[in-house]
């Protein structure tokens, strides 16, 4: 039994930076962000992306630091027992906390299957069956095969991904199972540098290249670069981009949906709070656009060109990263090893951070049903592996994307309004602020109070209620999607919706037991 008052802590102020910036970094720096800055206009989209970070993204990562710390005093690793105290144990507030448990686990239940495709490729990089391929049509078939999308020359069964899938998702419950400091700890302590320095291998290469094509002299590493880095203040007025950057700094910060909170919640009471967060948050955009951009939308550029890269991103979520990057790296000498480091890399970034997304419903478990680790990990790893072969199976049924979109997209900015709100308005800045510099160097200039206070909560309002008008119907009603995928839209939903329903009944079971 694991009392609550012997919860575990991070073995060191650096171990928990890297924790946190290892869930932070992940596909999402350089998988999304690329294809998100290439669909939105390169330079049209940094500008707002750049805002959004400073205006939306480092306030709740200090919000959802503080909020952890606190809570971890009374115990509470998640939000429903966090909310509960900052909400001087309101009956109900508990409940918005429910998607602090649900949203890890929906983004969990997609992004490990998506890892365990980077394991599988760097695999076949190193086999030499990647470089096969010499053109995009070939490219896209690998996926494809690979995918168990359809059978081809490369893979005429969808085994492969599925003995990866499982390889993938042992190292990630093994990972939980070893714990706070010998299991989460330890992997981001020592595959983080691994990951900094096979990108900055990779970043140096690319930006080193020559142009691929004679006929292409101008397709050069400075032009992808400036591709990214030109701004253009036109797109500024459109709400589109905008709504594009904020979800990314969402996405890419893994602030808005628990994560953070939980890991806060093993801080020691006065441990630093702003430098901590920030660096962890300054280390993730480092990765996202020095490393990301560069890496990603330079080597695709140098493919592509200033137009055929647009055509990439627009066509698919994943033929940035899965098609055009291998595709030029297989230009180069020795190509294969640059593949190898390239998947590598990404392999290392999702397991940083989907370890993070497994912690949440493992210290629910923990902390308000008093299970020890080991029970709990079994629960969770039970329950996940059999959403998980969903993922594996109705992939082109739409069911991966479904789950992007509650759990990656939506519940973040929902849940992020309410932490703000909690934060500021209920728990009171003036508390809330102390809270935050308790055990810091650093006193935030007041204009971030009025940020915290102010900005942040009403934008994101304005994004919630901008989204409601815009697209709730459309997507309440299913407008854009195909009637041979409907049914399983309709599965995906339900079993959404069962899974919140169920983690809710948990919920009010644990605090029924509390108050008894
Ligand atoms: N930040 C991760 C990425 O960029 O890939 C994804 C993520 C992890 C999102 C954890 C949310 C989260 F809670």
């Amino acid at each position: 039994m694991v009392k609550n008052n012997q919860r575990e802590v991070w073995g060191s102020k650096i171990g928990v930076i890297l924790a946190v910036a290892g869930s932070a970094i992940g596909l999402g720096n350089f998988l999304r962000f690329p294809v998100q800055a290439v669909k939105n206009g390169g330079g049209a989209f940094i500008i707002p992306y750049l805002i959004s970070f400073l205006l939306l993204g480092i306030p709740l990562m200090w919000i959802e630091w503080t909020i952890g710390r606190f809570g971890g005093g009374f115990g509470h690793g998640t939000a429903p027992g966090m909310f509960h105290n900052i909400a001087n144990k309101n009956r109900f507030v508990k409940y918005f906390g429910i998607i602090g448990i649900f949203g890890p686990i929906v983004i969990y239940i997609y992004y490990t299957y998506i890892e365990s495709w980077l394991l599988g490729y760097a695999f076949f990089s190193l086999t030499g069956n990647l470089a096969l391929c010499q053109d995009q049509t070939s490219m896209v078939s690998f996926l494809k095969g690979y995918q168990g999308l359809e059978k081809n020359q490369f893979f005429s069964s969808i085994i492969p991904a599925y003995i990866f899938f499982v390889l993938t998702f042992i190292l990630n419950i093994l990972t939980v199972a070893g714990g706070i400091q010998k299991g989460i700890e330890r992997v981001c302590r020592y595959g983080l540098p691994v990951l900094f320095l096979m990108g900055i291998i990779l970043m140096v290469r690319i930006l080193t290249l020559s142009p691929i094509y004679p006929e292409h002299i101008d397709w050069t590493p400075g032009k992808g670069l400036g591709f990214l880095w030109n701004p253009d203040f036109s797109a500024l007025l459109d709400a589109k981009v905008w709504l594009a950057a904020a979800g990314q700094i969402f996405f890419t910060l893994s602030v808005g949906i628990g994560v953070i909170l939980t890991y806060a919640s093993y801080l020691k009471k006065n441990e630093d709070i702003i430098l901590s967060g920030l660096t962890a948050a300054a280390t993730n955009e480092w990765a996202e656009v020095v490393l990301g951009g560069s890496i990603a939308i330079t080597s695709a550029f140098l493919f592509f060109g200033p137009e055929g890269i647009k055509n990439v991103a627009e066509s698919g979520a994943f033929n940035l990263g899965f098609v055009a990057i291998p595709l030029t790296l297989n230009h180069i000498h020795y190509g294969f090893i640059f593949g190898f480091f390239w998947f590598m890399l990404l392999f290392i970034a999702g397991i940083t951070s989907s370890i993070s997304l497994a912690q949440p419903a493992i210290a629910f478990l923990e902390d308000e049903f008093n299970f020890d680790r080991k029970k709990s990990v079994k629960i969770f790893a039970s329950v996940t592996f059999v959403l998980c072969n969903l993922s594996v199976f109705l992939l082109s049924k739409g069911f991966v994307d479904e789950l992007d979109f509650w759990g990656g997209t939506f519940a973040l900015v929902l849940f992020g309004t309410i932490e703000a709100i909690l934060f500021s308005w209920v728990f009171g800045i003036d508390r809330a602020w102390d809270e935050m510099h308790a055990g810091s160097d650093l006193t935030l200039p007041r204009f971030y109070r009025f940020v915290i206070k102010y900005i942040t909560p009403s934008l994101l309002v304005i994004i919630l209620v901008f989204w409601f008008i815009r697209e709730a119907k459309d997507v309440v009603l299913m407008k854009n999607i195909s009637a041979e995928v409907m049914p399983y839209i309709i599965f995906t939903r339900f079993v959404l919706f069962a899974l919140l329903v169920a983690i809710a009944w948990l919920v009010h079971i644990a605090w029924k037991k509390k108050e008894a």
